[in-house]
């Protein structure tokens, strides 16, 4: 148990003995009656339904409320329909975090061990074999796969999940999908089925996109639920983080005065969910249960984050039922919107923000910015509190806030990041014209001859916009363009050892331990700092290559994470990923035109020359 002290995810640990939560997490166990839970689900009436629909249509839109049963029943019926007679039920998510749980719960109900039967792939990490029937996997690696599968023969059916997220991938899949039945490509299997599944109806235009396909739609029945306005945030508080404050007041409040009934709270990212659990743990502790809690015997509250880099033990204990008598309340990012439906909750505490990914085309850079969230959005959070009884949604907003800051629906993704890997992907799939690819939504011009241009600066395509070999073996990298540039630049030159580690460290949430408690805090904080003075001061890049090196050569690698408060489960994942990425450019090099160069100096200068050959766009002239 000591390398998972502080795990990312974990609640701030708490070194009494009378870590009473600890004690009730460690007693949950899957329950049998809970098991059977999935045999009632809305969605089991509709089953003949939809397997004959998904039979007699190339195409095929299901909707249905969040927690109906789409994403763990509809691949299993098409199963015991005998649909992956004719190869594999891909289902794509727009999370790692949710591909990997489905896939969990799935083997589960199907009781086959999670990689056989059922499985699952996510970038860096691929849990399936040859009997694989049922793969979730995210959108990102479906795209990958087109790359070397452009007509999907080793599929029966494409489930593209949770269509309603409009990320970025799910969009161009959308499209190459069409493509693909407009062209009938000779390989293409008569068999071949794509089914779309959303969350919400608002997908108009869809069905249209898709020949006018039919639209499935699952009723699922909703408790009421009182929406109550806590006037905590206002319009002006569009830019503060204020937002965590007031949600632990409501959180705290609930527990205190509502009777019994699980709580959801929607947070913006890890950070955020790592502070508030923190001081829901101090607030939580210091409540006198015997004098504070008025008319109902509430023991305690069971606090658990949940946020995509989660690890995945940490993500099973948040869908277990709480011990008898205890509250559990679930702190998470928009995730479980749609993603993923935790049963029990009665009450949502709802933050008002989300973090989203813009591009900024005067840096030329993609931002992760906290943004306030749609109505839209804002009406599947209130959802989720009236899913198995009446229930209470709490926004921290008001009512201006509402009115003048949360648009009615969120913009898509394809309409507000760069797309220089995506339109790398369509040019190696020789979609040369990427201007009038058929997109559900087309994403202004702007960021199209922006994403050429670059890709152009890369040397990955041509002066006349085709992919040279130097993009081909790019878009073999699961990584960034500036990276991958960087990494085959070093390749090139035969010091990959230099950029592999930061390539790898780069890919995986951060490495530091942040302790929450503050002589603990300053603790790990000098740890970090005599790291990153070792790489000559704020050198984050040499920083983290002196971590990886360290630890890697240290000959008890999680007692060195621990002395230095380093996270030991972060850095066997980067060490997993240094091993593929360098399994990669050892393919790649095999190939006898692999372009080779040489240049005389120290490391430090060879690894500067690697990192301006990838990120030229962040060079300035002093
Ligand atoms: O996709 P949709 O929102 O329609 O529902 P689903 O994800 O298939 O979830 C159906 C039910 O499965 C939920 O109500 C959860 O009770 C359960 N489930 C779970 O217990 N653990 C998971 N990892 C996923 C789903
Ligand atoms: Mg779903």
């Amino acid at each position: 148990m000591a390398a998972d002290r502080g795990a990312v995810g974990s609640p701030p640990r708490r070194s009494a003995p009378s870590s009473s939560h600890q004690r009730q997490r460690d007693k949950m166990q899957i329950p049998d009656e809970k098991k059977s839970t999935y045999c009632d689900l809305p969605i089991k009436q509709q089953r003949r339904k939809l397997v004959q629909a998904v039979k007699d249509n190339p195409f095929l839109i299901v909707t249905g409320r969040t927690g109906s049963g789409k994403t763990t029943q509809l691949p299993k019926y098409l199963y015991e329909a005998g649909f992956s007679k004719h190869g594999t039920i891909g289902v794509t998510q727009p999370r790692k975090v949710a591909a990997i749980s489905v896939a969990q719960r799935v083997a589960e109900e199907m009781n086959c061990s999670l990689g056989s039967l059922v499985g699952y792939q996510v970038r860096f990490d691929d849990c399936s074999s040859q009997d694989t029937a049922i793969k979730y996997m995210t959108d990102g690696c479906l795209l990958r796969h087109m790359m070397v599968d452009p007509d999907l023969t080793k599929f029966s059916v494409i489930i593209l999940d949770e269509a309603h997220e409009r990320t970025l991938t799910t969009d161009i899949l959308f499209g190459l999908l069409k493509k693909l039945f407009q062209e009938k490509s000779p390989n293409r299997k008569e068999h071949l089925k794509v089914v779309v599944m959303s969350a919400t109806i608002e997908l108009v235009g869809l069905s249209a996109f898709f020949g006018n396909c039919p639209v499935v739609d699952i009723p699922g029945k909703i408790f009421p639920v009182k929406e109550i306005f806590c006037n905590l945030i206002g319009p002006k508080d569009k830019e503060n983080s204020s937002y965590v404050n007031a949600v632990v007041k409501v959180t705290i409040e609930i527990h205190l005065n509502e009777s019994a009934g699980d709580i959801l709270v929607f947070l913006t990212g890890q950070s955020e969910i790592e502070r508030t659990c923190e001081l829901l743990f101090q607030k939580a502790e210091s409540i006198d249960y015997q004098y504070d809690v008025q008319d109902h015997s509430i023991d305690g509250l069971l606090i658990l984050p949940l946020y995509g880099a989660m690890p995945t033990e940490q993500q099973r204990r948040i869908f277990l039922p709480p011990p008898p008598g205890i509250r559990k309340c679930v702190v998470s990012t928009n995730i479980s919107a749609t993603s993923l439906t935790i049963d029990g909750i009665r009450y949502v505490v709802d933050g008002g923000f989300v973090k989203q990914l813009n591009h900024n085309p005067r840096l030329g850079l993609d931002m992760l910015e906290v943004v306030p969230i749609s109505k839209s959005e804002a009406m599947q959070r209130t959802g989720r509190a009236g899913r198995t009884s009446s229930g209470t949604c709490f926004r921290i907003y008001n009512q201006d806030f509402w009115d003048q800051c949360m648009p009615d629906y969120m913009i898509p993704e394809i309409k507000r990041t760069s797309l220089t890997s995506v339109i790398l992907t369509l040019k190696c799939l020789a979609i040369h014209d990427v201007i009038r690819f058929p997109y559900l939504e087309r994403p202004d011009e702007k960021l199209i001859l922006e994403a050429l241009k670059h890709l152009y600066q890369c040397d990955a395509i041509d002066r006349s916009g085709h992919v040279t070999k130097l993009g081909l073996s790019m878009a073999e990298f699961p990584l960034s363009p500036n990276l991958t540039r960087a990494i085959l630049k070093a390749a090139s030159l035969d010091c990959e050892d230099l950029l592999l580690p930061i390539a790898a460290m780069l890919s995986v949430e951060s490495v530091f331990i942040r302790p929450g408690e503050a002589e603990k805090q300053e603790e790990a904080e000098l740890r970090h700092q005599e790291l990153s003075s070792q790489a000559g001061g704020f050198n984050d890049f040499a920083t983290l290559a002196i971590i990886f090196e360290q630890c890697k050569s240290s000959p008890s690698p999680s007692a060195w994470c621990q002395k230095h408060w380093i996270h030991w489960r972060c850095l066997q994942s980067a060490f997993r990923v240094e091993g593929q990425l360098r399994e990669i450019i050892r393919k790649l090099k095999q190939q006898p035109d692999f372009p080779r160069e040489s240049f005389d100096g120290p490391r430090q200068e060879i690894l500067r020359r690697c990192l301006c050959t990838g990120y030229f766009t962040n060079v300035a002239r002093r």
